[in-house]
């Protein structure tokens, strides 16, 4: 052991999931019935820093939730989160996302920023909450500027930085976007078309085909050579690019026991593991620039993880501790 200690800061979103059950979704004008309602605990920035300590990692959330959001703020801590800088706002609730869900499996979300857009930060605050920080971990459901912020002062104090851009930032978003202060890109298939098209100024990607676009967004003129590229394909698996091996490596999905029963939060099951792992292997004195044999491995423990996420229902309660995925991976 090299001795190293890690810490991940994970500034996100923290949301209150409401889903009601109805027979189809409602229509203008109408006023429906739900046969089933349920509330959890959501937002991408919350699920990810979850997973990264079901995951074994050192980390902590800077958020913001308003008053009636405090019973998630105390779940997050009882995962392992270090909760201290979710501020509580008076100004505002905590960001909501109301969901229709039909039994054929059709949804309709409406999202509300809510507290995750009520946070002020200087320059001068954002120094001292990456201080000490190893791993910054980013999603796209804050105000832009402070995740850019985040990004380009973590990357010049010399932080590992993870973006998974979701949802997709606007086309002059990207344009703007400091790559260069990028070291892992996470994205699942359509965001990587999504991207590629923005960068290309038009429609180049099809869907279908993520290894052209891999390829293609990795050598993209726009885009920084230095950036690890990490595709999930749902059932598929994982693609990545790595910048010192020219050719993009597959990683198949984990073998489930059953069924699929929820994909909700597989992507952030994913994306908080393999920040975990990459803390892990910082820890054992690995390069900063992991070899082949070391990344597979990292994503193979991954999509074990989000595996077993798909084979449970919910989001942030559905993620696996270190030990079971271990368990399966032997
Ligand atoms: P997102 O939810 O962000 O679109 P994906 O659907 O690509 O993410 O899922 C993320 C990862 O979860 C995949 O790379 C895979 O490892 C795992 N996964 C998702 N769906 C399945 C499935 N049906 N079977 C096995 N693994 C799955
Ligand atoms: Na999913």
């Amino acid at each position: 052991m090299s001795g190293i200690k890690t810490r991940c800061l994970v500034r996100g979103s923290i949301n209150v999931d409401e889903f009601f059950h109805v027979k189809e979704v409602v229509r203008p004008g109408e006023t429906i019935a739900s046969t089933q309602f349920e509330r959890r605990g959501g937002g991408k920035g919350a699920n990810q820093a979850a997973a990264v300590a079901r995951a074994g990692g050192s980390v902590a959330l800077v958020g913001a939730v308003g008053e009636d959001g405090r019973w998630h703020r105390d779940d997050l801590e009882k995962f392992g989160v270090s909760v201290d800088q979710v501020s509580v706002v008076q100004t505002e609730p905590t960001g909501r996302a109301i969901i229709q869900l039909t039994p054929a499996g059709e949804n309709c979300i409406i999202l509300y920023k809510g507290a995750n857009f009520a946070l002020t930060e200087s320059p001068a605050d954002i120094q001292a909450r990456l201080t000490g920080i190893t791993h910054l971990l980013l999603q796209n459901e804050i105000p832009w500027d402070t995740t850019v912020a985040y990004l380009i002062q973590a990357h010049k104090q010399g932080t590992v930085t993870v973006f998974n851009p979701s949802p997709m930032p606007s086309d002059e978003q990207l344009h703007g976007f400091p790559w260069a202060s990028l070291s892992w890109l996470l994205v699942n298939e359509v965001e990587i078309a999504d991207l590629l098209n923005a960068l290309e100024g038009k429609h180049v990607a099809d869907i279908q085909d993520p290894l052209s676009n891999i390829r293609k967004l990795s050598t993209h003129p726009r885009f920084s050579p230095a950036v690890n590229v990490v595709c999930t394909l749902g059932a598929s698996g994982v693609l990545m690019h790595m910048p010192s091996i020219p050719e993009p490596i597959k990683v198949p999905a984990a073998k489930l026991q059953g069924t699929v029963r929820d994909t909700t939060g597989a992507g952030d099951c994913f994306t908080g593991y393999l920040v975990a792992e990459l803390m892990r292997a910082h820890e054992r004195g690995a390069s900063a620039q992991l070899s082949r044999e070391e990344l597979v491995n990292v994503v193979k423990r991954c999509a074990q993880a989000a595996g077993m996420c798909v084979e449970k229902r919910g989001a942030m309660e559905s993620i696996p501790a270190r030990e079971e995925v271990e368990k399966r991976l032997l």
